[in-house]
């Protein structure tokens, strides 16, 4: 996989505001991949030891800490979306990252993914933008298999819920995801009413906005990519997010992360 990977670059890299001199002896080459940023304060302060701050520009708050086994690891911010998510990963691949493990949120569109179950995700439809400046709308945007397993195993010896399975990357939370009573926006494009119900009789199990970049622009960029996120709405139900279980439903998620980082 080394092999083909483009360009690694010793400067600063200008949006996550770090560069390979910053991460020290080791460098690690795992990131934990939050679209939030305080997702990662939270995992390099309280789920991690040693943390050190690497950077808070723009958003992307990065850190370097250590995992329970003693490896150093990164956790960065994607921020909100596929383009943001697509320029930070291209900077973390020139600072020499190698695996990257997306901790997300999700809105179910099948009953038997509940909320506060996690999803890890397999493979996803893109329907995302950003990736198509970068591969053809054909390349498959496709999780590391090892990684993926090794996240379901994780997370099965934790006895955390979860499921395996494909996702659907869209680039918008309203439209996109077909949200309408919570939305502004009146009006729906024909092509995309009715496509959660599409989508669930296809299988597909939730909706996101970044896995599919992460996966196609990793393929590209030479690294390994894996996804977990939290259930935090239930689409069969209604559209809004569900508050009261997101807290834990997050913790599964980034417990299942750092579980099948350490030793990776
Ligand atoms: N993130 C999403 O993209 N959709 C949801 O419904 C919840 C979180």
């Amino acid at each position: 996989m080394d092999g083909y990977h483009r360009r690694m670059s010793d400067e600063r890299q200008y949006h996550i505001g770090f560069g390979r001199a910053d991460l020290g002896a080791e460098p690690p080459t795992i990131v934990l991949l939050s679209g939030d940023p305080n997702r990662s304060t939270h995992i390099a302060t309280d789920r991690l030891r040693n943390h050190r701050v690497l950077s808070e520009n723009r958003g992307l708050n990065s850190y370097v800490a250590e995992l329970p086994g003693g490896q150093t690891v990164l956790c960065a911010t994607s921020g909100m979306g596929a383009p943001s998510a697509s320029i930070v990963l291209n900077e973390l691949a020139q600072v020499g990252v190698r695996t990257v493990i997306r901790i997300g949120t999700t809105g179910s569109i099948q009953a038997h993914v509940e909320v506060g179950s996690i999803v890890i995700s397999s493979a996803a439809l893109c329907r995302q933008g950003a990736a198509a400046d970068v591969a053809p709308v054909e390349f498959p945007a496709v999780a590391d298999p090892f990684l993926t397993v090794r996240l379901a195993e994780t997370a099965a010896r934790l006895g955390i819920t979860h499921h395996v399975g494909i996702t659907a990357s869209v680039d918008t939370f309203f439209e996109g995801q077909e949200r309408i009573q919570s939305s502004v926006n009146p009006t729906l494009l024909r092509h995309l009413q009715g496509m959660t119900e599409e989508f669930r009789a296809l299988g597909i199990l939730n909706y996101e906005m970044e896995a599919a970049t992460v996966f196609k622009l990793s393929s590209v960029y030479g690294m390994r990519a894996g996804c977990v996120c939290a259930v935090v709405a239930q689409r069969t139900v209604g559209e809004q997010v569900v508050t009261t279980v997101k807290a834990d439903a997050i913790n599964h998620a980034i417990d299942v992360a750092i579980g099948a980082a350490d030793g990776w």
